[in-house]
């Protein structure tokens, strides 16, 4: 170990880090920076195809701003062009609509991603039902699902995918293991529940919500726990079983700044891997999408 940050000790070249309770920490930054390298040294390998990713973004809220800047920057070191249309948040629905038509007709955009939530007043899914399964690099439309369901080709969406991409890399077995998400959204938590319960994956699926009863029962079963609640700390060492993988993708504004649902300092004494936060699911799905995109231009023809 080099250094410690916080209850975090950091890599060195060549051990993983752990936390002072001896957690595995699954670092989405090293990993994301790792599947960036390797997409660009694939999309050299291919002869640099121009592959684009389109980012819209609709009205000035600064945190999408932000995560919109993100993925633009991360596209370009993965050897990907991004373009960036923004809208006045005082257009109308029609023209957004109009908009996102013009990108999926354009042969020169692989990817599109609406950052969501879209400002108040707007109909999202009438913008994201536009957007055909291929060129769905966020995999959020009710026809990426519906693929994602029925196990036909397409693109799973990021956050989830990101989870999936951490089990692997930090050589989490989950064949036959039991898998608790906590969370039912769209975004992540009913996708989670698909990717980890699918043929390969093999993990044995629950699905835990507000209405649980004896949550920290439920949960307390789980080899593989994804916390996707939004509930700020709500997931403590209690609702762990030791040496369980503890996976963060709950995101919270409070008055201690941005929390997950994963109360870190007493979960980490008891799981076997966690995932930082900041830094451990966020930077992932940043690299998921990436990888969709790369994949949108298999699926269009382009390499
Ligand atoms: N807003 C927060 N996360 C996401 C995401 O993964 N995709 C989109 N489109 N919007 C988001």
């Amino acid at each position: 170990m080099t250094a410690s940050v916080g209850r975090v000790a950091a890599h060195s070249d060549t051990d993983w880090a752990r936390t002072d309770g001896g957690a595995i920490v699954m670092d989405g930054n090293r990993l994301r920076d790792t599947l960036i390298d390797r997409l660009r040294q694939k999309v050299e390998a291919a002869g640099s195809p121009e592959v684009c990713l389109a980012t819209v973004l609709v009205g000035e809220d600064k945190p999408s701003q932000v995560y919109v800047r993100a993925k633009q920057k991360k596209a370009a070191e993965a050897g990907l062009a991004s373009r960036h249309v923004g809208i006045d948040g005082s257009a109308t629905q029609a023209e957004i609509e109009e908009i996102v038509r013009d990108l999926v007709a354009d042969r020169g955009v692989h990817g599109i991603l609406v950052q969501l939530p879209l400002p108040e007043g707007f109909d999202a899914e009438r913008v994201l039902e536009l957007i055909p399964p291929a060129k769905d690099v966020d995999g959020l439309t009710e026809r990426s699902m519906g693929r994602l369901v029925r196990d036909l080709p397409g693109h799973a969406p990021c956050t989830p995918l990101g989870v999936m991409r951490l089990l692997e890399h930090y050589g989490v077995a989950t064949a036959g293991k039991t898998a608790v998400v906590v969370g039912r959204s769209t975004l992540v938590g009913l996708p989670q529940v698909l990717l980890l319960g699918r043929k390969g994956t093999d993990a044995t699926v629950t699905l835990a919500h507000s209405r649980t009863s004896e949550l920290a029962a439920v949960t307390g079963r789980a080899d593989i726990l994804v916390a996707a609640a939004g509930v700020a700390g709500m997931i403590t060492a209690e609702h762990v079983k030791p040496g369980a993988a503890v996976l963060d993708v709950g995101i919270s504004r409070t008055a201690d700044g941005i929390v997950g649902d994963v109360d870190f300092d007493s979960v980490q004494a008891v799981a076997g891997a966690i995932t930082p936060m900041p830094g451990g699911t966020g930077p992932m799905t940043i690299a998921c999408l990436m990888e969709n995109t790369w994949a949108a231009a298999a699926m269009l023809g382009v390499r």
